[in-house]
């Protein structure tokens, strides 16, 4: 042996035993010939719940809160400035000859008296930008020879006036009017002040304020920085409206699509049922307008390129709330609203709900090709339903898949039960949701590898892991978590055979108006940001791949043995191997990663890693990037990964195979 082959030898030993702690070399077996499953195209997707604020307040544009002046109480969010005066405001309702939205505010201002005004809060605060133009409309009409005037003003929580229009209404009509002003200082929490000058009487609703700049520039339109967001996970589908709100606290306030589609003043506003529904978390003003509606949903899809998925009532009010039930022999218009929305989405332009998609914009179809029936229910009572529901959809749309659902827990008597009668009924996917502590993620990373591969598919449609928070809100979205997810998701994707569509839940969270907590993504009425949990996902998502590959440590799948969990997929497009490994432990440990049957690779490969020594570290609106991917390239050596995971770490793996 020479002296350099001798100083070689030392050193592969020296790598064998590992510097980086001295544990062990852990040898992974990657056979890249010999794909097992395909990754649907949907397998990461998005949940979508007007939870959080994450309609009204939040993703909708929309920065006037009540304004049609249906909430409970009507000048909610409104405040009539100068009170003193004997001049009013007062509230009519035209519920005979426009029942969905009924009432509108009268501005009377009798001779001699002086001007007030009206000022709207926003959604806690308006947020302005210096430079960015503001359209304000309003439905209006003036009654003849009165002669008000209308003074628009942006203004800081001082006061300050930071932009300012006029309008003359002209009509005895209802008549939309139209303006617009540019901001001329940023506020976090502006306001909007109408004032009345002149004398006379003047009737308003839909007193509306939108940002110019929504996503690709649509009037009344959604948050772009919302949008962008949602984009950049490149989801697979989009599940909508929820969650719990799908169902209504009670039947009476269950979403119902038809409702929430047409003229935006036409949809007949409801309370959102998060409302007062955490006694420490009340937000009595919390409603639904429905801006962003059934339409609004499609289009999103479609400009995100993720299917549509539908969630809807099966005539079961939250379980957990009354439990209302529509009986049986009552079912019929539930599921006619369920086979119209999927011909208000795929039907041709001359069918009854065609058209009006038509009407609204939209000739093309959204292409649908799955529908949810009910969000989280269980038991008999659900069964019963979900036959009728899927015995009419299949009869008339036999190539939509139905989403059924297995209840709120991942295991247990309810779940048991409904997995059971499922499977009896040939059910295509079925919706599983787990919100459950970190520990249960990282053992129950295997919970699909025994699967029936012949039954349903899986939609993990809701989980997050839920620790414990050390401080703020968003403290609950902390490294633990996503890395205890992201162990999780590998046993999603390496059952990718099985599991076929997964979301995070709930999606949104507004900093200053949540209810439930851990959320995706939080934000404030100027600024978002993506959590760490964001970001797992959104590294599932980008490097999907289009195959799984067997992965095997010592003969079995990668699985929380030491501490680490591991997937692998390819993509034949990209022609890529695609490495996804998670060290749950506290240790940096070595892994070689040996790509049998793989043909020539390039030598250098991409490697992304999330890591944190700090298991509470948390992305926030002041550090938004405090943990976030790092990229590097890494030397392929043959066949041959030999990687470091870093303690606490979640590593991505891009190796290009040579064409
Ligand atoms: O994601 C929040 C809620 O959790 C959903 O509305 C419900 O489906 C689940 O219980």
């Amino acid at each position: 042996m020479t002296k350099q082959s001798i100083y070689k030898f030392i050193i592969l030993c020296l790598l064998l035993t590992n510097l980086h702690g001295f544990s062990q070399l852990h040898v992974i077996n990657v056979n890249v010939s010999n794909p097992i499953a395909p990754v649907q195209p949907t397998m990461w997707g998005i949940f979508f719940e007007d939870i959080n604020f994450a309609a009204d307040g939040g993703i909708y544009a929309e920065l006037v809160k009540n304004r049609s002046f249906e909430f409970f109480q009507p000048l909610m969010g409104w405040k009539i400035m100068k009170p003193d005066t004997t001049t009013g405001v007062t509230i009519l309702n035209q519920s005979e000859t426009n029942p969905s939205n009924p009432r509108y505010a009268r501005i009377t201002i009798s001779s001699g008296e002086p001007s007030f005004g009206l000022s709207n809060e926003g959604f806690r605060g308006m947020g302005i930008k210096k430079g960015e133009v503001y359209h304000f409309s309003v439905l209006a009409r003036q009654f003849p020879g009165s002669k008000l005037k209308m003074r628009i003003e942006l203004v800081s929580p001082g006061n300050k006036i930071i932009g300012t229009s006029g309008v003359i209404p002209e009509t005895d009509t209802w008549k939309k009017y139209e303006v617009s002003i540019s901001a001329s200082a940023t506020e976090q929490k502006g306001r909007l002040n109408i004032w009345f000058e002149g004398e006379g009487t003047l009737d308003l609703d839909m007193i509306s304020l939108f940002p110019d700049d929504t996503w690709k520039n649509r009037p009344g339109g959604l948050r772009a920085d919302l949008v962008q967001l949602l984009a950049d996970l490149k989801p697979g589908f989009i599940r909508f409206p929820g969650g719990c709100v799908v169902e209504g606290r009670e039947l009476e306030t269950r979403y119902q699509w038809k409702k929430t589609i047409g003229d935006i003043a036409e949809r007949k506003l409801i309370v959102n049922r998060w409302n007062t529904e955490f006694k420490k978390r009340s937000m009595p003003d919390y409603f639904q307008s429905f801006g962003m509606g059934f339409y609004e949903y499609f289009q999103l899809a479609e400009d995100l390129g993720a299917e549509p998925l539908p969630i809807l009532s099966c005539g079961m009010a939250c379980q957990y709330n009354t439990a209302e039930l529509v009986p049986l022999d009552q079912l019929d218009p539930y599921v006619q609203d369920a086979l119209d929305l999927i011909e208000f989405a795929n039907g041709p332009s001359d069918s009854k709900w065609g058209k009006l998609r038509t009407q609204m914009g939209h000739p093309a179809t959204f292409n649908l090709k799955m529908i949810g029936v009910g969000n989280e229910q269980w038991g008999t009572q659900y069964i019963e339903r979900y036959k009728v529901f899927a015995k009419a959809i299949t009869e008339k749309y036999p190539l939509v898949k139905i989403v059924s659902s297995a209840g709120p827990a991942p295991s247990g008597k309810n779940f048991d039960y409904a997995s059971e009668e499922l499977k009896k009924l040939n059910a295509q996917i079925v919706d599983e949701h787990y919100y459950a502590n970190p520990d249960w993620f990282l053992k129950n990373a295997a919970r699909y590898d025994n699967y029936d591969r012949n039954s349903y598919k899986v939609f993990a449609g809701e989980y997050a892991a839920h620790g414990t928070k050390t401080g703020a809100p968003e403290s609950h979205n902390h490294w633990k978590c996503a890395l205890s997810e992201a162990a999780f998701m590998t046993g999603l994707e390496r059952n990718a055979a099985v599991v076929q569509l997964c979301s995070y839940a709930p999606l949104f969270a507004h900093v200053d108006a949540w209810q439930w907590t851990p959320d995706l993504i939080w934000f404030d009425n100027l600024r978002s940001y993506g959590t760490v949990n964001y970001y797992v996902q959104k590294l599932f998502s980008n490097n999907k791949g289009t195959e799984v590959l067997p992965m095997l440590m010592a003969d079995k799948p990668v699985s929380g043995q030491e501490g680490l969990y591991a997937s692998a997929t390819s993509d034949q497009y990209a022609h890529e191997i695609i490495l996804k490994l998670v060290n749950s432990n506290g240790e940096a440990q070595s892994v070689q990663v040996v790509l049998q049957k793989a043909g020539k690779l390039l030598k250098k490969a991409v490697i992304t890693t999330l890591q944190s020594n700090d298991l509470t570290t948390f992305n926030s609106l002041d550090n938004p990037a405090m943990l976030h991917p790092v990229e590097k390239e890494i030397e392929i050596n043959g066949k041959m990964a030999s990687l470091v995971l870093e303690p606490y770490s979640f590593t991505v793996v891009k190796i290009k195979k040579e064409l």
